[in-house]
């Protein structure tokens, strides 16, 4: 275990900064250090552990990245998911993904052994590599990254206190395929290969667990909970004005709250390629363990909230949406997103116009709406009421408010001048990570912060955040 820690220790120092003469915008320099197709330098696992006095894990997060050279054909399990009409039978669709996100995961293993990936005998997962730079990145026992707040009474009106939202996503072979594509040269990473390649590959299937620091008093849908021990802070929060931590993070556990899915599926061609999903962990139920099963299986407890194939660009309806749910409620104007109206569902505020976005995100989005501003460089950003004009900051009043309410195209970038990652934000995060990283040891070299005068926003954080907490 901890040879593991000193592996990856190393390769930060030597990946870091082997990286650095290589600029997206200045000329290559010829490179010593360069890497040959072949003999990759690997990209670190994770960039916080705690220290071996506080303890010594059995094992640490690995970040899979064996992504694949060429482009793997769609498994069976893949087949059958895109053979459900999302539009007929979003239930059944929803429950063919999460089974795929779910197997060979979560059996015959304790909870806290659950999503080592590289434990699963049914099908490889990838993990996208710079995730570990900063301070809010991967921490090294599960590898999540601080993704935002979670400000009070957002998870439930008794909620007083403001906890933190952490998370680890992953891809499919197929959209392995693409993340290996960009980061084929771990020094010179392919910013353009997504849209080369007319984005992912049809099949791509991304998931993504989110968790919680927020305790079960505070939160009943946490009740019986999936919890981790992570590395973590309580609350969330950027670094401070000298780039230090505000917080210090210390060992904690966290609990599951919401799991998200992404699936690239023909029939979504016309409204942006992609199907949008997600699942409300709600543990009142006290689903443990499955007829037949043996092992503690709580992730029963996962309940869809609904799923969103398109943006609906013209419905302008429900403005102010539901922002202190008592209970949930719908939008009928919207034709591409269709929402859980099951009794047992906890209230939920979803997004702008009540479009499907996540228990812990901004009332003045949605998933597509997020992931439509994934791009490099991040010229807009990621939401509407973070953007300004005429120094002032936009409201669904101003007509510029539904540009973040389009059906781009997997190739169509959201500002004219970025190149498009695809609705991936984590790739877009990952270029930007690694620009920064560059920048600050070679300031200059990089031109990371802005774009023809306009400040590059920053794709991390705002998840979350609620409004001009910022
Ligand atoms: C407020 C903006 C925002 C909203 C709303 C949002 N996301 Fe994301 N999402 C992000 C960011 C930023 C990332 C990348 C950072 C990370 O994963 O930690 C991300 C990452 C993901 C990933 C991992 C794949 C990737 O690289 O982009 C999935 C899957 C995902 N989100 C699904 C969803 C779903 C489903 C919803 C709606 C229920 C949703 N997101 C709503 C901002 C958002």
């Amino acid at each position: 275990m901890l040879r593991t820690v000193s592996i990856a220790t190393a390769m930060v120092a030597s990946l870091g900064f082997a990286a650095l003469a290589i600029a997206a915008t200045a000329p290559k320099p010829a490179l010593a250090a360069r890497s040959e197709r072949g003999s990759l330098p690997r990209f670190p696992d994770f960039g916080q552990l705690p220290p071996p006095e506080v303890i010594t894990p059995d094992r640490v997060f690995r970040l899979a990245q064996d992504f694949p050279k060429a482009l793997p054909p769609p498994e069976p399990a893949v087949q059958r998911i895109l053979a459900i009409d999302f539009r007929k039978d979003w239930q059944g669709y929803m429950a063919a993904t999460l089974a795929y996100i779910l197997e060979g995961n979560i059996e015959n293993r304790a909870l806290s052994d659950t999503f080592f990936l590289e434990d699963n005998k049914a099908r490889p997962w990838y993990h996208v590599p710079w995730q570990h730079w900063g301070d809010n990145g991967r921490e090294g026992l599960h590898g999540l990254t601080a993704e935002g707040p979670v400000n009070p009474h957002v998870l439930n009106p008794l909620q007083q206190n403001q906890w933190a939202a952490y998370a680890v996503g992953f891809y499919n072979a197929r959209g392995g395929y693409t993340i290996g594509q960009v980061w084929q040269d771990a020094n010179n990473p392919r910013i353009d290969a997504v849209v080369r390649d007319g984005g992912f590959p049809i099949g791509t299937v991304v998931a993504k667990l989110l968790f919680t620091t927020a305790p079960v008093a505070e939160a009943p849908l946490l009740s019986n909970p999936i919890e981790w021990s992570a590395y973590v802070k309580d609350k969330f929060s950027a670094p401070g004005p000298t780039g230090l931590p505000i917080n210090p993070r210390h060992l904690a556990s966290v609990r599951l709250l919401q799991v998200d899915m992404m699936v690239r599926d023909p029939r979504a061609d016309a409204t942006g390629g992609w199907v949008f999903g997600t699942w409300i962990y709600n543990g009142l139920q006290a689903k443990v363990r499955a007829p037949g099963q043996t092992f503690d299986n709580r992730w029963r407890n996962l309940m869809p909230l609904g799923i969103a194939w398109g943006n609906d660009p013209t419905v302008t309806s429900f403005p102010g949406g539901n922002p202190a749910p008592l209970k949930t409620i719908t939008n009928p104007d919207l034709k591409e997103t269709v929402i859980s109206t099951d009794p047992a569902l906890p209230p939920m505020h979803l997004g702008y116009g009540l479009r499907l976005s996540g228990a812990v995100d901004n009332v003045e989005s949605s998933c597509k709406s997020c992931h439509s501003a994934a791009q490099y460089p991040a010229i807009s950003n990621i939401l509407p009421g973070f953007s300004m004009k005429n120094g002032r900051y936009l409201t669904p009043k101003d007509p510029e408010w539904m540009r973040w309410f389009r059906n781009l195209k997997p190739t169509e970038a959201f500002d004219a001048g970025a190149v498009s990652t695809d609705n991936s934000l984590q790739l877009a995060g990952s270029i930007q990570n690694f620009l920064a990283a560059g920048n600050i040891t070679s300031g200059g070299l990089y031109a990371t912060q802005y774009y023809k005068g306009r400040k590059i926003e920053s794709i991390y954080g705002s998840r979350g955040m609620t409004k001009h907490s910022k």
